[in-house]
Formats: C-alpha cells, sequence, structure tokens
C-alpha cells in the first residue's frame, strides 16, 4: 500500500513538473485528487486494510494529498506569475515615444471677415441682428421696392420655396432692414449678417449661398455725408488707414440716392496691380439714401425720419483680405487651406 502511495505521488509530482499551463495542471488536480482520481480510489480501498492499519494508511493518504495539494498550489503561483510577467511586458508603454499631433481647428477665413466686420460696426454703436433664411416675398422684394416683373425674381435667379413664388430662400440681406423697421423702435442702427441664395452656377466667384453683411442707419437728420462718413471710416479700419473710398451712381430700387463704393487698392496703394486688375480700386459694397417709399411701406415717416443703408458680400471681404482667387476654396472645407488662417 505505502508502495503504491509513493509511485502515486511520484507520478503525480513529476506530471505537475511537467506541466506547462494552467488547463493541464487542473486536469492533473481531477486524475489525482477528484472523485475518481487515483488518491481517492485507494482511500475508497480502505475497507480491504486490516482494521488495525487502517488510522496508518489514512495518514499516508493524507499526508500524500497535502503534498498534492500543496505542489499544485505552487505551480499554480508561479503560473500567475508569469502571466502577469507576459502581460506587464505586453503593456509596457514607451513614453518616451513622441505623440500623435492633435489636429487644432482654426477659424475660417469667412468668420474672421465677420468678426473684423462686426467689430468695426459694434465700435461705431451698431447693434448685430439676424433674421429668417427663409423669407416672403414680400420682405425679400415688395418692401424693398422691387417690382414684381423685376428680373431678381425671376426663378432662374432665386429659389422658391412655395409657389405661387410667396415664400423664397432670401436672395440678399435687406430683407432684414424691413423686419427692422417693422419693429417701430428708432432709431436704427443695425447690421444684419447672414445667409443668402441665389440660383447661381458654381465657380471661381459664384455660388448658390454665400453671406451678406447688411447695414442699417434709421433717424432724423441722416444725410448721405453721414453715409460717406460711416463707410470711409469702415474701409480704413478694414483695410488699413491709409484706404480712400470712391462713390459711383448707381441704381438699387430700395435707395435713392444709390452707390457702389470702390477702396483704394490695398496692395498697390493705388497704383495699379493683378488685384485691382491695373484700376487702383476695388469695388466693395453697395448702398445708399433708404427709398422714402420703403420706409412708408414699413411705417416710418419718410418726413420725419432718414436714412442709409448698405450692403457687403462677405466673401469678397475675406477673398480680398486674405488675398485668395477663388471662392470654392472656402467651401470646400480642406483643412491644408483652412489651417492657413
Ligand atoms: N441687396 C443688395 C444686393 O444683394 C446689396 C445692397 C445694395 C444692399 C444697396 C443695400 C444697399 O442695403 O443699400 O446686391
Amino acid at each position: 500500500m505505502k508502495e503504491q502511495l509513493k509511485s502515486i505521488v511520484d507520478d503525480a509530482l513529476s506530471q505537475i513538473e511537467q506541466s506547462d499551463k494552467l488547463d493541464k495542471l487542473n486536469e492533473i488536480r481531477v486524475s489525482f485528487l477528484g472523485k475518481k482520481g487515483q488518491l481517492t480510489q485507494v482511500l475508497k480501498s480502505m475497507k480491504d486494510v486490516a482494521p488495525q492499519d487502517r488510522p496508518k494508511v489514512g495518514q499516508l493518504v493524507n499526508e500524500a494529498r497535502a503534498t498534492l495539494e500543496e505542489k499544485l498550489e505552487e505551480k499554480k503561483k508561479a503560473f500567475e506569475v508569469l502571466a502577469m510577467k507576459a502581460q506587464i511586458e505586453a503593456e509596457t508603454i514607451d513614453v518616451t515615444l513622441p505623440s500623435k499631433k492633435p489636429a487644432m481647428g482654426h477659424r475660417h477665413p469667412n468668420t474672421i471677415a465677420l468678426e473684423e466686420v462686426e467689430r468695426i460696426f459694434v465700435g461705431l454703436g451698431y447693434e448685430v441682428v439676424e433674421g429668417p433664411e427663409v423669407e416672403y416675398d414680400y420682405y425679400n422684394f415688395e418692401a424693398l421696392n422691387i417690382p414684381d416683373n423685376h428680373p431678381a425674381k425671376d426663378e432662374q435667379d432665386t429659389f422658391y420655396v412655395v409657389s405661387p413664388n410667396k415664400i423664397l430662400l432670401r436672395s440678399q440681406t435687406s430683407s432684414v432692414q424691413v423686419h427692422e423697421m417693422e419693429k417701430g423702435k428708432l432709431p436704427i442702427r443695425m447690421i444684419a449678417p447672414g445667409r443668402v441664395f441665389r440660383a447661381d452656377e458654381v465657380d471661381a466667384t459664384h455660388s448658390p449661398s454665400f453671406h451678406q453683411i447688411e447695414g442699417l442707419v434709421i433717424d432724423k437728420n441722416i444725410t448721405f455725408a453721414d453715409l460717406k462718413g460711416t463707410l470711409a471710416e469702415f474701409a480704413k479700419e478694414l483695410f488699413g488707414e491709409d484706404t480712400k473710398v470712391k462713390f459711383r451712381p448707381h441704381h438699387f430700387p430700395f435707395t435713392e440716392p444709390s452707390a457702389e463704393v470702390d477702396v483704394s487698392c490695398f496692395k498697390c496703394g493705388g497704383k495699379g496691380c493683378r488685384m485691382c486688375k491695373g484700376s487702383g480700386w476695388i469695388e466693395i459694397l453697395g448702398c445708399g439714401m433708404v427709398h422714402p417709399h420703403v420706409l412708408e411701406m414699413s411705417g416710418i415717416d419718410p418726413n420725419e425720419y432718414t436714412g442709409f443703408a448698405f450692403g457687403v458680400g462677405l466673401e469678397r471681404i475675406a477673398l480680398l483680405k486674405y488675398e485668395i482667387d477663388d471662392m470654392r476654396l472656402l467651401y470646400e472645407n480642406d483643412t491644408r487651406f483652412l489651417e492657413q488662417f
């Protein structure tokens, strides 16, 4: 019996010694100490042992069991240490490696230009307001004195949302002038930046959706001199102290008189260069004195109040200021382009 036990224990110990993974260790445990395990079988055969020898044999079996359990536990611990070492090795982080450069966001040239324009007019005491992009014909055209047969109302120029042609995507921020005048709070000193829509094909200077900044001032005794002074100041702040302005007569249905404004070329100072196409001047906006009929339609007495208005293309300002020669670059969101600003 003793011999048998010893050979079982030796066999088990050598198997434990040679085992190379945790699963194997469990198999060994079962095959020796499990219900049908070899050592358990020995215990079961105790009934064949002479009663006086039973305590002795029982003790031997228990010792054998204890030895095996101890060795199994030892080996298990060794496996755990190895596994931990492997894991630590696998998870090693080299903190000296250079990290990935995080992509930094940049303000869009339109945003930079808009913030600049807003800064200038807020400095002059203007309020920044907004109006809806989906508009009634009334606000976009009718209340601005634009007759029904005006070419701008053609479906080839304006996007209509609801026909027969009463709701549309605004084609100009001038619509916001009407909303502000209707509020009936005077005087008015506002700029209204926003998106406008026109059925234009995309090219270097056109897009079906772009941005304008509308300006409107209404008070008692406002004259063309106020308009000139304001826009001259605006041009100087935006393009530099030496910038001159030139007012060319023009026509807009909602202003009378109307003008287009050129600034002296900030690139060549007026001598003529590629930027100003050799003329020394660059067109930047449309403006004029608010038409008395427009004031009247929005409930303002033209005998008591006068005003001026202007409209600037935001993209045009951004393209000029940052010397970008293709408007499409502003809409493509190519980060290689945008991160230059
Ligand atoms: N709304 C005009 C346009 O889209 C621009 C404009 C011209 C606005 C003269 C004005 C203005 O307020 O007085 O072309």
